[in-house]
């Protein structure tokens, strides 16, 4: 199922006649293909591809972003320190340990250029985000890739992996697209099982959505140790994906070295503006989780008795798996689901998955009904 082998050996590898050469890195990536977000001849489809809020930001979000566009003129603070701020009073973190970027895949993107050099090993699970690895192989990086275990990233196998040239391992908590998750003892088992000058970048994208108390997000390791770093982003729980809004947390060395690197004016200002206001509005985030729960609840239970597999998700997207011996398969639901005007999403190399998001009650309703009508046809 992993997205991330086929993205690695994919790609031509000639550079142009004129000479011109690409480093070899990326040579061997192809070209990201985002989740659809049409379907031809269908106003207004029921978009599921792209793990996005149904619910959008929050209305104070909102006349925040109304509120900057005074402001175009202006080149954005550069410190970005009323976001930083802000995230620091609702998290309760050190505000100079906070970096933002042009969404949280940004800062895994720096994080990966100040920490990796070619030919260093890097270290990643199965079905990680796919940034991830590509930033890393674009790199030059050797990928160690470890498989992942009923669905969940699998500590030992990516303990197996390790070896001293290990200088970079990330992990998504949740993961994406599976939407699993490990629990803390486990990050901590892992972290314990790194070289010390390896960088764990843990990938909270999701983290917001969680509610399992073995669940911990990322900044208590941040705190506790020198080689950790956490990212978030604005694109998932506080609908902002359009923004490109996310942060780090992260020991005060690797800031250092990551603002070596970060371009002033990498977070713009609108972005900076509405954030600060989406993260200090608890209780709408709050709403948002709860709904999201309750929705996921009720589409597994539905998609579980017509035979679907769902795997246990604590996020806003689930993985469905589609029994070939009954003659059921992911391109055919996703295509059957189309032709009702709803997109979801591919996951990965095996015909047998899908990726769906959560959306509004009538949205998962609509993808209840077209399941049914598949999955009896
Ligand atoms: C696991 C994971 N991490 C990070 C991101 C990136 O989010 P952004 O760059 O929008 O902050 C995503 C987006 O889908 C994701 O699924």
């Amino acid at each position: 199922m992993s997205e991330s082998n086929r993205i690695a050996s994919a790609g031509p590898d000639n550079n142009s006649p004129a000479g011109l050469t690409a480093v070899p890195g990326v040579m061997k990536l192809s070209a990201y293909i985002q989740g659809e977000s049409l379907i031809p001849g269908v106003e207004n489809p029921i978009k599921l591809s792209s793990n996005e809020s149904a619910h959008g930001p929050s209305s104070l979000a909102l006349r925040a972003f109304r509120e900057s566009a005074g402001e175009l003129n202006r080149y954005p603070d550069g410190s970005q320190l009323a976001l930083r701020q802000a995230i620091a009073g609702v998290h309760g973190l050190d505000v100079e340990r906070i970096i933002c970027g042009s969404g949280s895949e940004e800062l895994i993107l720096l994080a990966v250029r100040a920490y990796l050099a070619p030919g260093d090993e890097a270290l990643l699970s199965e079905n990680g985000f796919i940034m991830s690895n590509i930033h890393c192989t674009a790199q030059g990086a050797r990928l160690r890739i470890a498989p992942e275990k009923s669905y969940r990233i699998d500590v030992d196998a990516l303990l197996e992996r390790v070896s001293e040239k290990t200088r970079f391992c990330t992990i998504a908590n949740p993961n994406n697209p599976t939407g699993t998750y490990i629990s803390e003892s486990e990050m901590r088992r892992l972290h314990a099982g790194l070289p010390k000058n390896c960088l764990l970048l843990i990938d909270n994208a999701y983290a917001e959505y969680v509610d399992q108390q073995d669940f911990a997000s990322g900044e208590k390791l941040v705190d506790e140790f020198e080689n950790v770093m956490m990212t978030r982003t604005f694109s998932k729980i506080y609908g902002l994906s359009g923004l490109r809004i996310g942060w780090a947390y992260c020991p005060t060395e690797v800031i250092s070295v990551l603002q070596r690197i970060r371009t002033p004016f990498n977070t713009n200002g609108p972005a900076l503006a509405t954030a600060a206001a989406a993260v200090q509005d608890v209780e709408y985030i709050r709403g948002v989780k709860e709904y999201n729960k309750r929705s996921l609840q009720r589409i597994s239970r539905e998609l579980i008795q017509l035979g679907i597999e769902v795997v246990p998700s604590s996020t806003n997207l689930y993985l469905l798996k589609f029994d070939a011996a009954s003659g059921k398969s992911g391109s055919q639901a996703a295509a059957f689901m189309q032709s009702r005007g709803i997109i979801p999403r591919p996951a990965g190399g095996s015909d047998a998955f899908l990726r769906i998001t959560v959306g509004l009650d009538h949205e998962n309703e609509a993808v209840i009904e077209a399941l049914s009508e598949y999955m009896a046809s």
